[in-house]
């Protein structure tokens, strides 16, 4: 009995000096496991005599449950114990202000596609595309664009080999959908286009939006109506004026320089025309019957001017205090 009293007392010690859940499990072992001192203890009950039997059998087990009892206190100390350094490792201050997240906003060159498909859809004119690697064909051939003109000079354009070209406008877009497309029809395709170029008012990558209408009777002042009224809409100003200088483009005839007034002056917003004869012969359309006007605007131009940016190549900088005034 003696002996008993004292192994209650030594597991307890024992399992005191337990730090973590293991190192108890392993201690436990040593008294109540297969050949732990109390496991053996109760095995040996079978060499007692009958009379002994029952009362050793039970001041074992009083030791045993002793033994258990502390065990489980001691492994709700130790998971406490490491429940409170885990909570206060991990102590969140939920009083600390939130970090600011930063806004995403669309490009302010993308903000006036939108804005100049939005109004031209809305006088019914519907959206194209074309690809950026052009052929020399489309870009220059198709539009009636000699072998001697400047615009197909180095200087002017990548060539990516002798037949295909970064596409130096949108213009062969017209020839595009007029291979696919029986008139009447209304198109604008905007997109980018590629020119030796680069300086405060000139980026070697720009956008454009090409404008066509063919029908069987569109006019030059049809023409002059609808950019007037988009530039109008545009700048949301009613008295905006449009001037037309007299230009020359191989694709058009008459051609025009297109100006809008701007600070008591003028400026260059893009060029036009009537779409010329020998276009609509490339396309099998017969001139007799059809005619059209084009249009092609400098979308970086539109956007500076919206929101008075000096420098084009802010556009391109991706310098964030520049982009999130367009928020
Ligand atoms: N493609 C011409 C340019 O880039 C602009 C234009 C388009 C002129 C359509 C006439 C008609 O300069």
């Amino acid at each position: 009995m003696n002996n008993l009293e004292h192994t209650l007392k030594e597991a307890s010690e024992d399992f005191d000096q337990c730090q973590s859940v293991t190192d108890l499990d392993q201690a436990k072992a040593k008294y109540l496991g297969k050949s732990g001192v109390l496991t053996e203890a109760l095995k040996s009950l079978g060499k007692l005599s009958a009379e002994e039997r029952p009362k050793v059998g039970a001041e074992i087990n009083v030791v045993k449950q002793g033994v258990e009892e502390v065990l489980e206190k001691r492994r709700d100390a130790i998971l406490n114990a490491s429940q409170a350094k885990q909570l206060a490792e991990e102590s969140l201050d939920v009083t600390l202000p939130s970090r600011k997240e930063d806004r995403g906003s669309l490009h302010p060159v993308t903000q006036t596609l939108h804005r100049i498909e939005s109004l031209f859809h809305s006088i019914g004119f519907s959206v194209a595309h074309g690809p950026q690697i052009e052929s020399d064909f489309y870009n220059f051939t198709a539009l009636n664009i000699p072998e001697s003109h400047p615009a197909r000079a180095m200087h002017d354009t990548f060539y990516i080999d002798e037949s295909y070209v970064l596409r130096t406008h949108t213009s062969p877009v017209q020839i595009r959908h007029l291979e696919k497309n029986k008139p009447p029809l209304k198109i604008i395709s905007p997109g980018r286009v590629y020119r030796v170029d680069s300086d405060a008012t000139h980026s070697p990558m720009f956008h454009q939006v090409e404008g066509l209408w063919v029908d069987q009777q569109v006019s030059f002042a049809d023409l002059k109506g609808v950019i007037e009224d988009f530039l109008q809409n545009f700048f949301e100003n009613k008295d905006l004026k449009v001037r037309f200088r007299p230009s020359y483009f191989p694709f058009t005839e008459p051609s025009a320089e297109m100006d809008m007034s701007w600070k008591g002056g003028w400026l260059e917003i893009g060029g036009c025309g009537m779409v010329h004869p020998e276009v609509f012969k490339h396309v099998g359309i017969d001139s007799n019957q059809h005619q059209g006007f084009a249009f092609g605007l400098g979308v970086e131009r539109l956007t500076m001017l919206r929101f008075g940016v000096n420098d084009l190549r802010h556009f391109f900088n991706n310098d964030l205090r520049f982009l999130q005034q367009f928020i």
